[in-house]
């Protein structure tokens, strides 16, 4: 077949060597298509669930490459067998063969009951927390018989459970630690090993949480509650996006887990759940805060600082340790200026408007107070 394709006319030979170098060039570069560079890959776990996940994938890629070998090889064999060898020879006509229809309709079918019977137990697996607690055991070589809660078996493994809120907002995520009783927006900073039960809920329209290497997907909807959790098993920072198209600008809506050792977490805990001392008088810091307060605080808390409670925008305490802002830009001096100045021109659509009418000095001092966050 490749030969009669190389003798054939000289455009088909074109085409034939642009297709080998476009697959040469994907095979090379597979990354060139992405502004930034995350690691979405699902083969890379660092949960018992999103390892459930992987496993359930290698079953189907390795199933499918043994079927792409079976076809592709009984074509190329028939193409080579049953070929016309001489221009006056007709090769033998046949219509039809009933026993290797038969077998080519039930071979599909009984294969893609398998995969639909090992997708259903792997659905089962990552939902059920029974099942959870099995799967995490198992992740762990430690054997449990019967349904077991999550906690249980999280106390027999030595280690601790812990439940964050997550409220999906056009176009931003939001953290709540009922534990520890802050909230907080951008990273979602967890101790490894904990095994964090997750309680989700949009504030406007669906949106999907979804970080690859922590387990599968979840819908947030705006009315009703829905569950998953993951278990960071290694520290690192752990990328996803949201999956569920929300406005505008779905596609500045990116998720970060931090997972950070016990000792670290409780320190970034320590941090949040502290008051920030008062800048000092006559300070630019104190400029700052009062600026913060003329037109900040409609949408942002800052507790002990702000009015009353808002959840409009992500609230500012510790805003300094955090390594976003608005989910896309590096936390740094200039990009924060460059948010206050003008979000929408980095976020379209951004519910926080541009603020034209600050002057320099007052988002220099609102930059320096915010500093003062962390
Ligand atoms: Cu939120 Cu897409």
């Amino acid at each position: 077949m490749f030969a009669s394709l190389l003798r054939s006319r000289p455009v088909h030979r074109l085409w034939l060597v642009l297709g080998v170098l476009a697959l040469i060039a994907f095979a090379l570069f597979p990354d060139q298509a992405f502004a930034r560079e995350t690691d979405l890959s699902i083969l890379d776990p660092a949960s018992p669930n999103a390892k459930i996940v992987a496993d359930l994938y290698w079953i189907i890629f390795w199933l499918a490459v043994a079927v792409f070998i079976l076809v592709e090889g009984a074509l190329f064999w028939s193409a080579i067998k049953f070929r016309r060898r001489s221009d006056d020879e007709l090769p033998v006509q046949i219509h039809g063969n009933t026993r290797w229809e038969i077998i080519w309709t039930i071979g599909p079918a009984l294969l893609t009951l398998g995969i639909f019977i090992l997708s259903l137990q792997t659905m089962w697996a990552i939902e059920q927390p029974a099942a959870n607690a099995v799967a995490i055991a198992d992740a762990q070589n430690v054997c449990f018989v019967g349904d077991v809660a999550p906690e249980r078996a999280a106390q027999f493994l030595g280690t601790s459970t812990m439940e964050v809120q997550i409220f999906g907002n056009q176009w931003w995520w939001e953290y709540n630690y009922p534990a520890f009783g802050f909230f907080t927006a951008a990273d979602m900073v967890v101790p490894v090993g904990a095994i964090v039960k997750l309680q989700m809920r949009s504030r406007d329209v669906a949106h999907a949480w979804w970080i690859p290497r922590l387990g599968g997907k979840q819908d947030l909807y705006p009315d009703e509650d829905t569950f998953t959790w993951f278990q960071a098993t290694q520290e690192g920072t752990f990328e996803g996006h949201c999956t569920e198209l929300c406005g505008a600008s779905h596609a500045y809506m990116p998720m970060r887990v931090i997972a950070l050792s016990q000792e670290k977490f409780d320190a970034w805990v320590q941090k949040h759940t502290a008051t920030a001392a008062l800048p000092p008088a006559g300070s630019q810091e104190e400029k700052g805060m009062l600026t913060f307060k003329k037109y900040c605080q409609a949408c942002h808390n800052i507790p002990g600082v702000t009015e009353r409670e808002t959840h409009i925008g992500p609230s500012l305490q510790g805003v300094f340790n955090r390594t976003l802002i608005g989910g896309i830009l590096d936390m740094d001096p200039n990009n924060l200026e460059k948010w206050i100045k003008n979000a929408p021109s980095v976020k379209p659509g951004s519910k926080m408007p541009a603020f034209a009418n600050l002057t320099d000095d007052e988002v220099q001092a609102l930059v320096a107070y915010l500093r003062t966050q962390q």
